[in-house]
């Protein structure tokens, strides 16, 4: 298992370029298989999680050609071409989707081109269940008939294939907006998705189904229409800019005192994370290719709280927090998404932060300066959160468990040497 290694207190500066939407590419991924012919997908980024969907697709029967690099000169990024001509196997196997919980997002999609498919369950992760009820109440209301058994979850469609419905989600969730958005393109008739959720990853997703020929409205609202098709064509289609990973290195930049544009990155669909970064006492600076952060003043303390989209993302929560360990006063951060997504604090405190919880809400009392230490990381997001707290820390941090941060960040330290980090990966 790999490790990262950094020695803290270098101001970051320069460019880097923000990869492609990991929670964009996972779901055009599945898209794939509503088809028989290729989906050609650009900007995929180098993650582990993009490898094992290609491999489920595989299982499926869809062939994965790398078409190589963007030819744009840039290290990142490359093209895939998925075909599923065929579906030869409707099932996802345990041992793929426990690597990867994404993988529920095949079910939509081969349930609806087959009329049946079988998932092992997901299973919970470390920041909590993972339920995926919703999904599945959506996929009986276009007539599927639902059964468990042994650690899988089997759907059938009616003899005469999915019936489009209209479904109302009693909570906003992405994964199952997603597989209903899916399924419904090839149900029979209309589908009507209320209290949907609004990611910009779904309105990507939605964008390569129209390329293909799906018929969708209403992208981006709470309510979005899809009337189904008897069959979708290929595409062509780019991936969007990973917002996360954008706000994860604007967070660098502050959390040094640095200066960085981040080439590529949408502040347009960005606002709640640009809104915490100033408050904290970041300056950024928008334009047509990017964002430009900064920050020479002191950290100053914030109240912010984890919402469905366009509120302030949940994936975001550590990295803010590790921010705010260094603020001047107090900040609140509230984690109203998931059960448990707070393992970083335990890390985070032995690094020197001043942090309490109570229930769902954490309390930081900015110290300061922070002493590296060797830290655990127990989930993506978490990782990151150390990992800056590293490049602010005095000393040496060793981030353990890399495969996380490999799951969710294209080439983690070439971004951050190339910004004047001084961070190496270590083998262990
Ligand atoms: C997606 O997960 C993202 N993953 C997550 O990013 C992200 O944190 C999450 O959306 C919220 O924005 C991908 O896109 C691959 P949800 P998803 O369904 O779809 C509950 C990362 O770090 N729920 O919107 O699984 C659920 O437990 C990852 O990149 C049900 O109760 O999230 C959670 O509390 C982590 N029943 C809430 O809804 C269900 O059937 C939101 O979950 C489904 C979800």
């Amino acid at each position: 298992m790999d490790k990262l290694i950094i020695r803290g207190g270098k101001r970051l500066s320069g460019q880097i370029q923000i990869s492609g939407a990991k929670n964009a590419a996972l779901p055009l991924m599945a898209a794939s298989l509503l088809t028989d012919k290729p989906l050609r997908l650009s900007n995929l980024p180098r993650l582990a999680d993009i490898t094992t969907m290609g491999d489920l697709l595989n299982t499926h029967g869809a062939t994965v050609t790398i078409e190589g690099a963007m030819g744009n000169g840039s290290p990142y990024g490359r093209i895939l071409s998925l075909h599923a001509r065929t579906i030869t196997d409707t099932t996802a196997p345990y041992d793929i989707v426990r690597k990867m919980r994404a993988s529920i997002l095949v079910l939509g999609p081969v349930l609806a081109r087959e009329g049946v498919a079988k998932v092992s369950l997901p299973g919970g992760c470390a920041i909590g269940t993972r339920p995926i009820d919703l999904h599945l109440e959506g996929l009986k209301a276009l007539g599927a008939e639902i059964a468990l058994d042994s650690g899988y979850v089997t759907a059938r469609a009616p003899r005469g294939g999915l019936q489009g419905n209209r479904i109302v989600f009693p909570s906003v969730s992405v994964g199952a907006t997603e597989n209903l958005m899916m399924a419904a393109c090839l149900a029979a008739g209309d589908t009507v998705l209320e209290n949907a959720a609004r990611e910009p990853e779904i309105i990507d997703l939605g964008r390569c189904l129209l390329a293909m020929g799906a018929k969708i409205e209403g992208l981006g609202t709470g309510t979005i229409h899809i009337t189904g098709q008897s069959g979708l064509k290929g595409a062509d289609y780019a991936t969007m800019a990973d917002r996360i990973e954008a706000g994860s290195y604007a967070v660098a930049a502050a959390i040094t005192g640095g200066d960085v544009f981040l080439k590529n990155a949408d502040g347009a669909i960005m606002e709640a994370v640009i809104r915490c970064l100033e408050m904290a006492g970041a300056t950024v600076i928008q334009s047509a290719n990017g964002l430009q952060i900064s920050r020479t003043g002191p950290l100053q303390p914030i109240t912010c709280k984890t919402q469905p989209y366009p509120g302030f993302p949940t994936d975001m929560q550590a990295q803010m927090m590790a921010l705010v360990t260094l603020a001047e006063g107090e900040s609140v951060i509230r984690e109203a998404i998931f059960e448990n997504r707070f393992m970083h604090v335990l890390e985070l405190a032995r690094m020197g932060a001043d942090i309490t919880i109570d229930g769902a809400k954490a309390t930081i009392r900015g110290v300061k300066k922070l002493t590296g230490a060797p830290v655990m990381a127990t989930d993506l997001r978490a990782s990151m959160g150390l990992a800056l707290a590293g490049l602010a820390a005095e000393g040496e941090t060793h981030v353990q468990r890399l495969y996380h941060l490999d799951r969710g960040y294209e080439r983690i330290e070439d971004k951050l040497t190339g910004l004047g980090a001084d961070v190496e990966r270590v083998a262990t």
